[in-house]
């Protein structure tokens, strides 16, 4: 195994660990989605729910996915192929490691197409062409790009090549500058909205409508779509944070580091609900419940509003692409560590070969806006279907191996000696919420929640 060992070297100190996986866990899933899937489930009980499952499931999830990829030091599917043969367990375990890279793929096709509306929205923003606009006048223009398939297929091929193009060069470098300088820079901006949603915004109604449950409101399928996203916004069950896990120095903790890796993650999730709805609120024309485009319709009428709007609201959406690149970055990599590990492709040719895979999925998300638009399975469109089966399915299925996996089957002994736990109380209220709440939870969840999906 030293060869694998070699290959992996660790980074140097916890810290490139915290920004590689904050820059993973925090993008579109954050600022996109979060915001109008809590808008879809009626706000507050669905922001509670999705709380209680970062804390309760996500973060004792992240802490064994992030274990088992720094003892396997490989990649997701290799690492826990040595762990599984070294303890002569089922082969069946394995299947984790390739679930997750299916669903890094299926997740990073579509993905990349709504990086691709952000990216449409720089030329768009910079040139003044929304300054003052109303909310109809930016419908009308979201409404076009969406209409407009080459346009989409053109801004979706550039953020997979932006992808492709950095994880051929390497993950560790260039992602370093991308999460140290410009997350602080985001983080700055979504204060700058904050402030603007204060006070031009209806403040006290967003925060009513996202910090009071309201139960009635929030249906079983709706507490499903809580937890895959609370998986989802963490990166985990896909292998991202394994294989980053791999790359962590072996005497860093790893439970203090998951902890502030899902404290920002949570935070800038908050942040961007908080300065969207607001102003959802202070303009009649938009439904919170709008779905996909509830951010390109809100934020750019705010940026069209306030001084210095062209600059911030450009600048924004630079930074949310960017976000999203180390995000999709970790999407990838999985995949691509296999390749090169067990079937000897090099950077190059693994990144191409999954890269156009998703690029070539990712033509059906552009078409479910447009015109198959009306073909449906299951009530679903293609984006939508994709969107389910990863979130909603493969994610929480993953999360639930991994729980039962470290929880009940892999020798106690292995995480403790990872997690430094000894006899520590840490270690074993970690070790019990992951045998006895995690499983039953998900399970729970997962069973219920499909059931009201389809029934
Ligand atoms: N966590 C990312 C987000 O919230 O946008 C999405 C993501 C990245 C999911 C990497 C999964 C992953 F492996």
């Amino acid at each position: 195994m030293s060869s694998e060992v070699k290959s992996f070297p660790a980074w140097h100190s916890r810290w490139t660990f915290i920004l590689a996986a904050t820059g993973s866990a925090v993008g579109l899933g954050n600022i996109w989605k979060f915001p109008y899937i809590a808008g879809e489930n009626g706000g507050g009980a669905f922001v509670l729910v999705y709380l209680a499952c970062i804390l309760l499931l996500g973060i004792p999830v992240m802490v064994a996915e992030v274990m088992l990829g720094r003892s396997g030091r490989q990649s997701p599917i290799n690492a826990m192929r040595s762990l599984t043969s070294a303890a002569g367990l089922h082969g069946f375990w394995n299947g984790i490691g390739w679930l997750g890279v299916v669903a890094g793929l299926l997740i990073l096709s579509y993905y990349s197409v709504i990086a691709g509306w952000a990216l449409a929205y720089i030329p768009e923003i910079a040139t003044g062409r929304l300054q003052g606009e109303s909310v109809q006048g930016v419908q009308e223009l979201f409404n076009g790009l969406l209409q407009n398939p080459r346009r989409l297929v053109f801004w979706h091929s550039v953020f997979m090549l932006m992808t492709v193009g950095v994880v051929t060069v390497g993950v560790t470098r260039g992602l370093g500058v991308a999460v140290r300088v410009l997350m602080p820079l985001l983080f700055v901006l979504l204060v700058i909205l904050l402030i603007f949603s204060y006070r031009q915004g209806d403040f006290a109604r967003g925060f009513y409508f996202l910090f009071s449950p309201n139960f009635s409101a929030l249906s079983l399928r709706g507490v499903l779509e809580a937890l895959g996203h609370s998986f989802f916004t963490l990166s985990l069950g896909m292998g991202a944070i394994m294989a980053y896990g791999a790359y962590m120095p072996a005497d860093a903790s790893i439970g203090k580091t998951v902890l502030v890796v899902g404290f920002f993650d949570t935070l800038v999730a908050l942040m961007a609900g908080m300065a969207i709805f607001p102003i959802v609120f202070a303009h009649g024309g938009i439904d919170p419940a709008a779905g996909p485009e509830l951010l390109f319709i809100s934020l750019p009428v705010a940026f069209g509003a306030m001084p210095g709007g062209i600059l911030i609201g450009g600048l924004f959406f630079i930074l949310v692409t960017i976000a999203a690149w180390s995000s999709a970055i970790s999407l990838i990599e999985p995949g691509v560590a296999w390749l090169i590990e067990t079937r000897g492709f090099n950077r190059f040719t693994a990144n191409l070969l999954l890269g156009g895979m998703a690029w070539v999925l990712g033509l059906g998300t552009v078409l479910s806006f447009n015109e198959w638009d009306q073909y449906k399975f299951a009530g679903m469109t293609f984006f939508e279907g994709v969107d389910f089966l990863t979130s909603r399915i493969m994610l929480p299925l993953t999360g639930l191996f991994i729980a039962v996996f470290v929880g009940w089957i892999l020798a106690p002994a292995v995480s403790k000696k990872e997690l430094n736990g000894g006899h520590s109380r840490a270690w074993s209220f970690w070790y019990w919420v992951l045998r006895y709440i995690c499983p039953p939870a998900i399970t729970v969840v997962l069973v219920v929640g499909l059931y009201d999906s389809f029934v």
